[in-house]
């Protein structure tokens, strides 16, 4: 088989590339390790930027979006026992969207499968060579044949446990990672949210947030320890310790339920450089992974979709690469900012025992710079809601 571009993953960036190129009439195929059904049933991220609305929109894509996502002009910190509102509106001018991440895979293959445009689930092995040179390959086998797909280009939208990434020469990559001591426990209940707003706890316990999907589902998290099992974490265990980091508003409007999905993630920052290597160009969690706390993951796989299809865009109508020659700066760029926005956020937010009474302290002291100074408040929102791309 030949196609234009080959994407590797079925995850939002690979989802979405494949819509926007389709929508410019370049030929790609979608290659994906899981089944739909599996894609479909991992719970991950729930808010969006604006400018991943506006994307949404370009890929044509955003009715659903916009009949059912809750737009937030705000969210809320509790820390030390004390809510204080940070209006995103008011500061920066912006909103930000609550629509869960299984809604966008949902909406882009809708309009892969009406589009007709090719995908394979369970495609095994999937290995890529050639894309030094001019002419890349993908290598995948499906029900135990081997299949061949030549093409002009390979995007390695794999997520971080991809093969893309691995595939590169070790000299030509560099990594930079930080591991946190803790991971977020998550619960997903069809019960209504406790508050209109998200609730970002600071409190001596540990981190906890407040989230939601829709008026009628709740996502909650706790930060937990590293060696903590989902398996002995029982519904009634999750609830009790998310009432000891609320206030007392809060826990009198807790509506607790049985968990639809529970799980733990571990929290990393991590980047690698740079992000294209001749005919491979890598996006979203093949290539950089940030801790939860901004809610910026999902949100940065769409910037990095931006600049990809516009660099693919702009070589197919006009034969000129000035944009795929650009494509890892102007990335990474947005992504260091993004990782030192949610760098920031998790160190403000979450119990770091090892830092002591002094680490603490400075906590509080750069919280107190947020709610009494316009300036940290608004570099705070225009962060959250997202830097222009
Ligand atoms: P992915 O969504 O990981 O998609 C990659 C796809 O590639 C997957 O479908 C995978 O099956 C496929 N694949 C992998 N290897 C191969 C292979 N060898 N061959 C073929 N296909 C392959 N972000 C937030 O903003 N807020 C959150 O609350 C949040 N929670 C998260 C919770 C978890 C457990 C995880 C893992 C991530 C979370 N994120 C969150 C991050 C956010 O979900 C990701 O940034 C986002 O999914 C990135 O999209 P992606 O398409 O780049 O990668
Ligand atoms: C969610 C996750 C986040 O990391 C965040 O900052 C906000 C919301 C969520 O899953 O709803």
């Amino acid at each position: 088989m030949r196609v234009q571009v080959a994407i590797i993953g079925s995850g939002p960036s690979g989802l979405l590339l494949g819509q926007l190129l389709h929508l410019a009439g370049i030929d790609a195929i979608i290659l994906e390790q899981r089944s739909q059904e599996y894609v479909l049933g991992r719970i991950r991220a729930g808010v969006l930027e604006q400018c991943m609305v506006e994307m949404m929109e370009r890929a044509q894509v955003a009715g659903r979006l916009h009949a059912e996502g809750l737009v937030h002009h705000g969210f809320e910190i509790l820390f030390g026992g004390k809510r204080h509102r940070i209006d995103l509106h008011g500061l920066s001018g912006k909103d930000v969207w609550v629509y869960g991440q299984t809604e966008v895979t949902r909406d882009l293959m809708a309009a892969r499968t009406a589009a007709g445009a090719k995908t394979v689930y369970e495609a095994e092995n999937v290995s890529i060579h050639g894309f030094e040179g001019t002419k890349p390959l993908v290598r995948y086998t499906k029900d135990g044949k081997q299949h061949e797909v030549e093409c002009d280009f390979i995007a390695g939208c794999d997520g971080f446990h991809g093969v893309c990434r691995p595939s590169v020469p070790p000299g030509a990559i560099t990594e930079h990672e930080r591991v946190y001591p803790f991971g977020w426990l998550g619960v997903l209940a069809d019960v209504p949210p406790v508050s209109e707003e998200l609730i970002y706890v600071s409190h001596e316990r540990g981190f906890a947030l407040c989230s939601m999907r829709s008026r009628t589902r709740s996502r909650y998290y706790i930060q937990c320890s590293l060696e903590d099992q989902v398996e002995n974490w029982s519904d009634d265990a999750f609830w009790e310790e998310l009432k000891r980091r609320l206030d007392p508003a809060g826990v009198a409007r807790l509506v607790t339920g049985p968990s639809i999905e529970k799980s733990i993630a571990p929290l990393r920052s991590y980047v690698a450089e740079p992000m294209r290597f001749g005919r491979l160009l890598l996006a979203g969690d093949a290539s950089h992974i940030v801790p939860p706390t901004g809610a910026k993951g999902l949100n940065l796989a769409a910037s990095d979709v931006h600049y990809l299809s516009t660099a693919l865009i702009e070589h197919y109508r006009t034969g000129r690469n000035t944009e795929l020659d650009a494509y890892s700066g102007k990335c990474l760029r947005r992504i260091w900012q993004a990782e030192r926005f949610s760098w920031w956020m998790t160190n403000l937010l979450h119990l770091f025992p090892e830092n002591g009474s002094f680490g603490r302290k400075m906590q509080a002291a750069e919280f107190d710079y947020v709610l009494t100074s316009r300036a940290a408040a608004t570099a705070l929102a225009e962060n959250y809601v997202g830097l222009p791309y």
